[in-house]
């Protein structure tokens, strides 16, 4: 656990997590403000418990205000989602929480991150280059938006160190 601040970061057993809901809520928050579906708790939950997932929150006063799930395989991981509650946007959370999880996950030996992001999210393509992702490949129409339409996805991945 590290305290930066008010914000603190900390690796989060699903299992024990009382409150999934509440980072169910900040997911749909966070997505919402952008025109997505963010994610039930249901779904969180399911993707928490699948092997390899390490889920790490990020806590202001102790109220939860962004995380990020990850999926480990051998030595690479999968960013597989991160949100950042609206009313604490800007401030630096998610690239300090993806600094922050970068050691946790050099510390089980994963040395490679990737993700897969919407080409038309902005914000979150910005964040990724600005952390030192790279863009790998782009798969063309992969996310069906409403209104029928698709909008490729980008492949971005990054070498730990
Ligand atoms: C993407 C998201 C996680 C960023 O969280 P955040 O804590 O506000 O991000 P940070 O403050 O750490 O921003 C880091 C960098 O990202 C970029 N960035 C973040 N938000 C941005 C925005 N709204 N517009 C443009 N650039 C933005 C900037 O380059 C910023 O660096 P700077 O502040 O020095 O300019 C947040 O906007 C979010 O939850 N979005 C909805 C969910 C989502 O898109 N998740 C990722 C899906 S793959």
């Amino acid at each position: 656990m590290t305290a930066e601040g008010s914000l603190e970061f900390k690796r989060v057993d699903p299992a024990t997590l009382t409150d999934l809901l509440q980072l169910a809520r900040l997911h749909q928050a966070a997505f919402r403000a952008i025109g997505q579906a963010g994610w039930t708790q249901k779904s969180l939950a399911e993707s928490c418990s699948m092997d390899g997932s390490l889920l790490i929150g990020a806590f202001s006063d102790s109220r939860p205000v962004g995380f990020a799930v990850f999926r480990c395989v051998l030595d690479e991981a999968e960013l597989i989602t991160l949100a950042v509650d609206p009313e604490h946007q800007g401030k630096s959370i998610a690239s300090k929480l993806l600094k922050w999880s970068d050691a946790q996950l050099m510390q089980q030996d994963i040395s490679s991150v990737f993700l897969e992001v919407r080409t038309d999210n902005a914000p979150a393509i910005r964040l990724y280059e600005t952390v030192g992702f790279q863009s790998r490949s782009v798969r063309k129409g992969y996310y069906k938006v409403a209104g029928g339409s698709r909008v490729d996805a980008v492949i971005y991945s990054r070498v730990l160190s």
